[in-house]
């Protein structure tokens, strides 16, 4: 074949349909099927989900078919699916698909262990095919564009804070592997570098699990960061600030406004400005980032090793014990302050 008749069969490749599946249909499936029932170029071939009432509610939404299984889904012909079941179903389903030869993106965390993670990591790498994990704030624009403004800079720390209410319906895990694996991801991926070292706090003031957590890590580049997360905040907040040599970057996830003060002078002084930040919807931006990997054969955004390697240091967070010094372990009387 020509040179010229290759980059066709390419381009011909790229926009034939291609087809699609949704494994779950609760909060995030619906969403996955609303976003990939509006993309051009794909089939949405159908969701599965166990519960009918679930399955009515994704065919109310989209118009799209519903399976009550995996197989009856598979049975149809898929070339890829997200798989947004409960975390710990992630990776039977994942492997279930992968030995069909079937592109996949997990949502995030990737499973609820991490040896269960790299078995994914491997099935994926072993069959060939695409694996990507859903760590969807990556593609918020107020996140790509706090990346951007760090392209070059030497980071020195970074604080994010993601509170809010208690979630409508609690599930078994608390906020670190809920809310925190989200910037966990995003300490790695603003400073391309691995965590080495983690400080936790943790606190269970209401849940049975932890709702409160606040914690430190060390990047093996050297930079300090710092996550601030809870479930006890009337309203959700979620705010980014990175410290450079040259700059100091804020970002406001919810708002998306993203402001960056540099210029810094010896009297104190310095510039600021806003920047530009995108309108995606950042799940619509990462599900066309997951076809474009699964098209193109290229490294996804987010690999199954990231998605691991933001899992294994959640669940550090986790399981490092905290050190009581005697003065607070000697503190077990009421919280209330006299006042
Ligand atoms: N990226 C994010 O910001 C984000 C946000 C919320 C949840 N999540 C992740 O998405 C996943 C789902 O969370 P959710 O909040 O949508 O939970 P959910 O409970 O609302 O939905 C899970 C759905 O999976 C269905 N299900 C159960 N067993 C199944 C099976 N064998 N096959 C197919 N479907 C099955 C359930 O009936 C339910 O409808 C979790 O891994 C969670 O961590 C990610």
């Amino acid at each position: 074949m020509s040179s010229k008749g290759a980059a066709s069969g390419v381009k011909a490749e790229a926009k034939r349909s291609l087809r699609i599946g949704v494994i779950g249909a609760g909060v995030m499936g619906s969403n996955h099927a609303r976003v990939l029932a509006g993309l051009p170029d794909i089939t949405l071939v159908g969701v599965v989900d166990p519960l009918q009432a679930h399955r009515t509610r994704a065919t109310d939404l989209t118009g799209c078919r519903t399976f009550s299984s995996l197989d009856d889904l598979i049975a149809e012909g898929v070339e890829a699916v997200t798989i947004a079941a409960p975390t710990h179903l992630h990776h039977e389903v994942a492997l279930a698909c992968i030995a069909h030869g079937i592109h996949i993106l997990v949502e995030k965390p990737i499973a609820p262990s991490v040896a269960e993670g790299r078995e994914i990591v491997a099935a994926a790498h072993r069959a060939g095919v695409t694996l990507m994990v859903g760590h969807v704030e990556r593609f918020n624009p107020a996140v790509a564009a706090i990346k951007k403004a760090l392209s070059g800079e030497d980071i020195l720390s970074i604080a994010i804070t993601r509170v809010g209410p208690f979630p409508p319906r609690m599930s078994n895990v608390g906020v670190v592997i809920d809310l925190a694996v989200h910037d966990i991801d995003l300490i790695r991926w603003f400073t391309e570098s691995d965590i080495v070292e983690v400080q936790p706090q943790l606190s269970s003031a209401v849940a049975e699990r932890e709702d409160i957590a606040l914690l430190q890590f060390r990047t093996a580049s050297g930079v300090l960061a710092h996550i601030n997360t809870n479930w006890l905040t009337p309203f959700k907040a979620r705010s980014v600030t990175v410290a450079t040599r040259g700059k100091y970057v804020m970002g406001d996830l919810l708002t998306r406004q993203v402001t960056e003060c540099f210029g810094f002078k010896p009297d104190g002084s310095y510039s600021m400005r806003h920047l530009p930040v995108g309108h995606d919807e950042p799940l619509r931006a990462e599900l066309i980032a997951f076809i474009h990997a699964v098209r193109s054969g290229n490294v996804p955004a987010v690999t199954g090793d990231e998605g691991v390697a933001s899992l294994e240091i959640a669940i550090q967070c986790l399981e490092t014990p905290a050190k009581p010094t005697a003065a607070s372990a000697a503190l077990k009387g009421p919280r209330r302050v006299v006042g």
